[in-house]
């Protein structure tokens, strides 16, 4: 059993670590935490049932009580990192640091430095490498069944509707106030092709830019909300209430499912909601598909089954602007062209315009041709 405890109890600290801790009690318990927001403290304390002299208002107050766990998770965002993992690491606790590690590189070297100084692991959350999808390519890789790799050809390719969430309407949408997408989003493809080839990079380079999300491209007489009467709304593919309410890009990818019944059943909720609405009182289980509550819903208010809240947040938050009027500045398309020591290259593309999202990994080996 880990102890452990929580800096940033919101989207991933709550709703990832917490909730894997919830599901693996003998594995993980969680018995402090730190969050300024009252509803999201009082969430996860319950959840873990932290009393209330071990929830604390930030990461300072935490910390100032001493060392209470084994493990520090860091899940507080991107530009908030390097302080708390550094405190962390300076008490004795292993930890366990949201991606990216930091926004500068000098700080990626403070955070290894103070580990090594230590003798704490610090660990960044490139989950992907634990997927059975990449773990799988790796193993292959490592048994030598492509001989030895020459190249890899990489591509991220972000669904319109995430992109419009995270990236240009969402917390990732200002490269100075989080990080830029290649950093924010990529690192995880970075460190996918490192992790792959087994080798740094020796040399980088990159190109990209914000090519589409931009008020030049707003069909005519768009308006700055989706809820201000915008001529558009039943046909724009990013309409706020399409996504936040109706939850349609999320019910599109259920009828693309393996399994049958998850195809009737988003099927039925696309086509006849006010049906599976009715349903949904008989087996409260279908709810969820006629009221969206899970990410991103949960992303753009603290109430997500609320209908009331929802539109609240679409009124009046940054979730219900319009995709052309919002004051991102982060690519919405790039590539980076790397050479890793010994020779291997590697080209990563990401973009934001995926019907569907999802990654596609093509890896030329000595040995032939895994794809
Ligand atoms: N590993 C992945 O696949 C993955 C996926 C999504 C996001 N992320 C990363 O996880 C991090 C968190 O993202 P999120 O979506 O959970 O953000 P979030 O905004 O939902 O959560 C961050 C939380 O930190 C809290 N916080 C702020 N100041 C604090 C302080 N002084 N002490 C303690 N808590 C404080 C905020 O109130 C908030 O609840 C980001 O860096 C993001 O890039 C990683």
């Amino acid at each position: 059993m880990v102890t452990a405890v929580m800096v940033g109890a919101g989207n991933r600290g709550k709703d990832a670590y917490g909730a894997w801790a919830g599901e693996h009690k003998q594995k993980l318990q969680f018995v402090a935490v730190a969050e300024p927001q009252p509803e999201r403290r009082n969430l996860f304390a319950e959840a873990h049932d932290i009393p209330p002299e071990r929830c604390y208002k930030g990461w300072k107050d935490l910390f100032a009580a001493g060392k209470l766990a084994d493990l520090c998770f860091v899940a507080t965002q991107d530009r908030q990192h390097t302080a708390p993992a550094l405190g962390a690491l300076a008490l004795g606790y292993h930890v366990l640091l949201e991606k990216p590690m930091a926004v500068t590189e000098q700080d990626c070297r403070r955070l290894v430095i103070a580990s090594e100084e230590v003798g704490r692991q610090l660990r960044v959350a490139h989950v992907l490498r634990y997927t059975r999808f990449f773990s799988t390519i790796k193993e292959a890789i490592m048994k030598g069944l492509i001989g030895k790799i020459v190249n890899i050809s990489h591509s991220e390719n972000v669904s319109y509707w995430h992109f419009g969430h995270s990236y240009v309407r969402g917390n990732w949408r200002r490269a100075g106030e989080a990080s830029p997408v290649v950093l924010a989003k990529t690192c995880h493809d970075l460190d996918l092709l490192y992790w792959l080839t087994g080798h740094p990079a020796v040399k980088v380079s990159s190109f990209g830019g914000l090519f589409f999300y931009r008020p030049e491209q707003a069909p005519p007489g768009a308006t700055p909300r989706c809820l201000d009467g915008c001529p558009h709304l039943d046909t724009c593919q990013w309409s706020a209430p399409r996504l936040y309410l109706r939850a349609v890009p999320l019910l599109q990818v259920g009828t693309r499912s393996r399994r049958l019944h998850n195809r009737i059943l988003t099927g039925a909720a696309l086509r006849c909601p006010g049906l599976l609405r009715g349903l949904s009182r008989l087996y409260p289980p279908l709810k969820t598909l006629v009221n969206w509550d899970q990410w991103p819903v949960s992303t753009i208010t603290d109430e997500p089954s609320s209908r009331e809240a929802k539109l609240q947040a679409l009124r009046e938050g940054p979730y219900g602007r319009c995709v052309f009027f919002c004051d991102n500045d982060v690519n919405d398309h790039q590539v980076v062209s790397i050479e890793f020591a010994g020779g291997v290259t590697a080209t990563l593309t990401l973009h934001g315009f995926a019907s569907s999202e999802g990654r596609w990994i093509r890896i030329e080996g000595t040995g032939g041709t895994q794809r």
